[in-house]
């Protein structure tokens, strides 16, 4: 198993490339199955669970071909619509085969998805929009059985949560189903509104994007279409928190910042200055403030602040002057990391879904371990700010969603190294 061994306390300089986001590259890919033509799709991210997917995908009877960071999927007209456990039980994202399955081949059979570091997450909400649709769901050995043998069928459903897959799942169920579905309380993260806009190239009748109100029309059948993938926000986030962290200054390139009004805001109080580029922006400390001060979030669907940054921006809060408060209402069980900042001299204190974070002057490096993939990137911020050797354990969790993490920031000036 891999570690990555950092020794911190060097300012990052220089420019980082943001890749395409791996959250819309999997629902997107998974667009491919209701289609027998292909899919093809440009700005995707080398990333485990890519492969993961693309492995899934072809056990279904997709034909996956590669080429740098290009990516052709094309479905066989007759699909094996079994999803088995082996391959779903790596990635709870592996859910997103239900919908396009069961809407274009009137069944699908897939292993229910395992549990996780971050919580039970259940996937009830999926299933009870399908069964909405007019699936018939049965849930046996550890399995979901979905019928629809003549076809789905539209109707107007609301979401009792915001849920981005299950937002997802059903919106490409819905793009086959006859006749109107009214998605009501959906989710519109930019990953959602980047699968409908190529679900739209592909012929689906789609309106309301990026708003919390879907309207699709069903269609007989999509073609195919090449799509470039919107850049990855979270991926983003975290390179500007390492900025930060590091008292640093950062281009990034190949990205966009209205997707991540909320982050942004939040990162400007705190103390950095934000000044966009032809394709990006560059981030630093605001030379006119004398120190980076703490500020308070509590994370929200989009547009508000992200789950997937709370760990990140909690590394950033561990070195600043003054005493946050950060609240976890998306998922239960997501301050697994702080366990480990408390190993590096950080002041934390939790009260249920929220923690108390007073800035000390500096970390000091630690062996450590990565529980999830977004607390594996608190830990490498906090190791790059932190007095001294960090040693991260179990960095498979990083490579599930950050490319080429270790190479971006040596490039930087970081002082990381991966060690087999
Ligand atoms: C997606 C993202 C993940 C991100 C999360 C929240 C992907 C592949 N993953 O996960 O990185 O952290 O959105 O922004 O895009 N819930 C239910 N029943 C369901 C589905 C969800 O109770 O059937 C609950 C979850 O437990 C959670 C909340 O709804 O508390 C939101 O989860 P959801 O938006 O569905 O997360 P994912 O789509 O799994």
């Amino acid at each position: 198993m891999d570690r990555l061994r950092i020794q911190g306390g060097h300012p990052l300089k220089g420019t980082v490339r943001i890749g395409g986001a791996k959250n819309a590259t999997l629902p997107l890919m998974s667009a491919c199955l209701l289609t027998d033509q292909p899919l093809i799709l440009d700005n995707v991210p080398n990333l485990a669970d890519i492969h993961t997917l693309s492995r899934l995908l072809e056990s279904l009877g997709v034909t996956t071909h590669h080429d740098d960071h290009s990516l052709t999927l094309t479905a066989q007209k007759t699909l094996n619509t079994r999803a088995d456990y082996d391959l779903v039980r790596k990635m709870r994202a592996s859910i997103l085969v239900l919908g396009p399955l069961v809407s274009r081949h009137g069944q699908a059979e897939v292993s229910l998805p395992g549990g996780c570091a971050i919580g039970t997450r259940p996937v009830d909400l999926h299933i009870k929009g399908l069964e909405a649709l007019g699936a018939t769901i049965e849930l046996k050995e550890g399995y979901i059985y979905a019928h629809a043998r003549n076809g789905l069928v539209g109707t107007t459903l609301s979401f009792p949560l915001v849920s981005v897959t299950g937002t997802e799942n059903l919106m490409m169920a819905a793009c086959l189903a006859k006749g109107q579905t009214k998605l009501l309380n959906a989710a519109k993260e930019p990953e959602v509104t980047d699968l409908a806009e190529c679900l739209v190239k592909m012929g689906a009748k789609i309106q309301g994007i990026g708003t919390n109100t879907l309207t699709i029309e069903g269609v007989k059948d999509l073609q195919g279409c090449t799509h470039s993938v919107v850049p990855d926000r979270i991926e983003t986030g975290t390179y500007m928190m390492a900025a930060g962290i590091t008292k640093g200054e950062l281009e990034l390139t190949h990205t966009r910042l209205d997707l991540l009004p909320t982050v942004m805001g939040v990162l400007e109080k705190v103390g950095l200055q934000f000044e966009p580029t032809s394709n990006g922006v560059r981030v630093r400390v605001n030379p006119s403030v004398s120190h980076l001060k703490s500020v308070g979030v509590t994370t929200e669907p989009f547009p508000g602040f992200p789950t997937d940054l709370q760990a990140q921006f909690m590394a950033l809060m561990t070195v600043v002057q003054g005493t946050s408060t950060i609240s976890e209402t998306i998922f239960e069980n997501r301050f697994m990391h702080i366990a480990e900042l408390l190993r590096m001299g950080a002041h934390i204190q939790v009260q249920g879904s929220s923690a108390s974070v007073t800035g000390v002057p500096h970390l000091v490096g630690a062996p450590v371990m990565a529980t999830d993939l977004r607390a594996s990137a608190c830990l490498v911020l906090a190791g790059l700010a932190a007095q001294g050797e960090t040693v991260i354990n179990r960095v498979y969790h990083l490579d599930r969603g950050y490319e080429s993490m270790e190479t971006k920031l040596r490039a930087c000036g970081a002082h990381i190294e991966r060690i087999s």
